[in-house]
């Protein structure tokens, strides 16, 4: 089964909408990608889209008639009832007048109306040059679309048409396919309130200096995204994200291994499943220095005296309530599958979690990186499951565990 089946099991109505940029060819295997997926696709060109790939391999494709002008079929409100209609609008590629064009809510074009008409959830892949994708106002169009929860894909770094390679690319077709399906997921967390610490700690030395660690957070925020997409009342204590903020999601942001825990503690009782993706510091300086750190005072070797900070997991675990369930993470170096899988289990009973997701990490593994690999072990150190690919997917793997 691959990533794109098995998402959704019951049959959608989905509208591809496609915008005029060369991406646009390969638009014909997101919508691809969904028919084969049991999904009865329509798909609503722009008159751009068409000057890039042809009205019959996209009809041939979906199976379905190409709708692109907002006077065709009157009689029938087209305008407003392929969205009406819709499970899910999936714009592939969105160009960057079309994100515009979103983001102001115009209505000029079909696929502006339908959009409009929609109450489905919608996702977009960006297509674009680099320049015009990191323009402010590209950006702020992007910021607001996100805000009302609209689900933006991609864009991937890599060669773009001309000879320039940048952030910009579209993301791959089978990848946006499966991020759409999940945008329409059950809500089998529903009911269920979590709160998931994410990204890494900074320690202060001196004004201008921290010790920290190389987490960007995106494990931990691709599980807020799927938790919350799933039902789940979700609320992230961040520190230091490098990642975008998930929509729909509480969010409190911390600097220290010390505000972390303040938070964690005091909106611990208020979630029944606690996650601690956080790559937390186990030390922290013994002292901070009042003014930044001078050479000259300090002479060549400088030694910093490091103590160890509370192991915040360990007390959430002992602090718990009834039915409460703690889930912590263990990033490891260890290379063989076998000995990671004991670190992990004596590290679950030592914290005593219910669930610990183990991942290896390295100097290009894990850290920053857009897959993870992972082994999932109960509190007796049996594993649960194991996954690997992009961490939203991963995420959800980690949430069917606990659910
Ligand atoms: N953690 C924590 N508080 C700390 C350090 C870590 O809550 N001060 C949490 C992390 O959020 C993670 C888990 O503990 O969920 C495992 O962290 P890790 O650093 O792998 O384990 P340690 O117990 O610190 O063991 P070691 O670093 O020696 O492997």
């Amino acid at each position: 089964m691959t990533a794109v089946e098995g998402v959704a099991a019951r049959r959608l109505t989905i509208v591809v909408g496609i915008t005029g940029g060369i991406a646009a060819y390969k638009a014909v295997g997101v919508a691809r990608a969904l028919v084969l997926a049991g999904h009865e696709v329509h798909i609503v060109a722009t008159e751009g889209a068409l000057r890039f790939v042809g009205r019959p391999t996209l009809e041939a494709i979906s199976r379905n008639p190409v709708h692109t002008d907002l006077y065709e079929g009157v009689a029938e409100v087209r305008h407003v009832a392929l969205g009406q209609r819709a499970d899910l609008i999936v714009i592939a590629p969105a160009t960057a007048h079309s994100i515009a064009s979103l983001a102001a809510g115009l209505a000029g074009d079909l696929l502006g109306t339908t959009v409009l008409a929609a109450r489905a959830p919608l996702v977009i892949a960006p297509a674009m040059h680099t320049e015009m994708w990191e323009n402010p106002a590209t950006r702020a169009n992007v910021a607001t679309l996100r805000e009302r929860g609209v689900i933006v894909v991609g864009p991937a770094t890599g060669a773009l048409t001309g000879s320039d390679t940048g952030a910009g690319r579209m993301s791959e077709p089978d990848e946006i396919a499966a991020a759409a399906l999940r945008a329409v997921r059950p809500q089998d967390l529903a009911g269920r309130s979590i709160l998931i610490s994410a990204g890494g700690t900074r320690e202060p030395l001196d004004p201008v200096r921290f010790l920290g660690n190389r987490s960007s957070g995106r494990q931990g925020v691709a599980l807020a995204e799927a938790a919350r997409a799933r039902g789940a009342r979700v609320t992230l204590v961040a520190a230091h994200l490098e990642v975008a903020e998930p929509a729909g999601v509480a969010i409190e942001h911390v600097g220290t291994a010390a505000e972390l825990r303040e938070s964690m503690r005091r909106l611990a009782p208020d979630h029944d499943t606690i996650v601690m993706a956080a790559a937390v510091a186990d030390f922290r300086p013994r002292t901070i220095a009042e003014g930044k750190i001078k050479k000259e005072a300090v002479g060549d070797v400088l030694t910093l005296e490091l103590e160890r900070t509370p192991d915040v997991l360990a007390e959430l675990a002992a602090e718990r309530r009834d039915h409460q369930r703690v889930v912590g993470f263990a990033a490891e170096t260890e290379p063989d599958a076998e000995a990671l899988r004991a670190l992990g289990a004596a590290k679950a009973a030592r914290k005593g979690v219910d669930l610990l997701v183990v991942n290896r990490v390295g100097w290009s593994e894990g850290f920053g990186s857009p897959t993870n690999d992972v082994m999932v072990l109960d509190r007796a150190g049996s594993v649960v499951c194991t996954a690997a690919g992009d961490k939203l997917s991963v995420a959800d793997r980690i949430l069917d565990a606990l659910a």
